[in-house]
């Protein structure tokens, strides 16, 4: 007798044969996330990479996040389903523009989004995600000027927060986050007058819905600012009603299966980021098969980017 087997089957067992922990950001298809063996947001996932046992890490992300996971564990294997996976935001700013930027700013720490280059990283004194990027901020003397980058809209999230007229933004951002926008965020919730709202301090709205809630025309508990993996936190505390989600569509399927009591909708159902569709059962099966595509990082670089990148797991929840 033939025993069949599915996809999700030859991942498990390929995965055991090569030693490898499969690890899934929020924003990944569904059929990725629930083959994983973790899934979550890029600290939680970086975390998870710097303490596995596992010999081989592979990455259903992008780019950035399987260089950060090879930069805190240079003796393992990190395997990306495609190296195609790259991130619009990581590319607004490389190494020269970054050390220009510095040459302005003696003396000024720099404060990097994990959604950077390693060579980006290697240049910077702190890396920091969207779930701990304001106390990043926080821990450094008030006195001493910012360089935060890429994320413009992130920045202004944390100059918000943390109140520092000294925090320098690189003006950079996410097409899929910034083309959620302030009209948006005014047509959903005249829609849905009674929904909650969880907003990624990446999207183009994040500033605009603060605003409205300073003006008392958005409810202040009902709208969030969260990473990624904040957002499935707070979805498990909710009971019913609905919730309009800002960021990338991907997150819903996380959403919907810690709570199924609440309507999880898109605050713009076009907000998909095509690197993070790249990856297919089809190549991920690939990467455990045939060990490809292998992610390097040069070891000077990596030396340099890893002091900033450990801080950045060290510090918030
Ligand atoms: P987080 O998962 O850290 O919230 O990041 C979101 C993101 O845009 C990654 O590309
Ligand atoms: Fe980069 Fe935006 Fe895609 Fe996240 S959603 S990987 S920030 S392009």
């Amino acid at each position: 007798t033939v025993v069949e087997t599915t996809w999700q089957d030859d991942v498990r067992r390929l995965a055991r044969e090569r030693d490898a922990v499969v690890l899934a950001h929020n924003y990944m298809p569904a059929e990725i996330q629930d083959v994983a063996d973790h899934v979550g947001d890029s600290l939680a996932l970086s975390r998870i990479a710097a303490s596995t046992d596992a010999s081989t890490i592979v990455f259903c992300g992008v780019h950035f996040m399987a260089e950060t996971a090879k930069i805190l564990s240079p003796d393992k294997t990190v395997l990306v389903p495609t190296d195609e996976a790259g991130c619009s935001l990581a590319d607004t700013i490389d190494a020269d523009a970054l050390r220009a930027w510095k040459a302005e700013h003696p003396g000024a720490v720099v404060v990097a989004y994990v959604n950077t280059s390693a060579e980006v990283k290697a240049e910077s004194d702190v890396c920091c995600t969207s779930s701990n990027a304001v106390q990043v901020v926080e821990s450094i003397p008030v006195d001493v000027p910012v360089l935060f980058l890429p994320d413009q809209f992130l920045g202004a999230h944390v100059r918000r927060e943390t109140g520092r007229d000294n925090l320098h933004v690189w003006l950079g951002e996410c097409h899929v986050h910034a083309g959620i926008t302030p009209a948006d965020v005014r047509r959903q919730v005249a829609e849905h007058p009674d929904a909650s709202l969880l907003v990624h301090p990446e999207c183009g709205c994040a500033t605009s819905a603060l605003w409205l809630v300073g003006q008392g025309d958005l409810p202040a508990d009902r709208t969030h600012v969260l990473s990624t993996g904040g957002m499935v936190d707070a979805a498990r505390g909710m009971r019913g009603g609905t919730t309009l989600v800002a960021t990338e569509v991907g997150m819903l399927h996380q959403l919907r299966k810690v709570n199924s009591t609440t309507d999880f909708r898109p605050m713009n159902d076009r907000a998909s980021c095509r690197y993070m569709k790249m990856t297919t059962p089809e190549l991920l099966l690939r990467a455990l098969r045939e060990g490809r595509d292998e992610v390097t990082v040069p070891a000077g670089i990596a030396a340099r980017a890893r002091q900033a990148v450990e801080r950045m797991v060290a510090i918030g929840d």
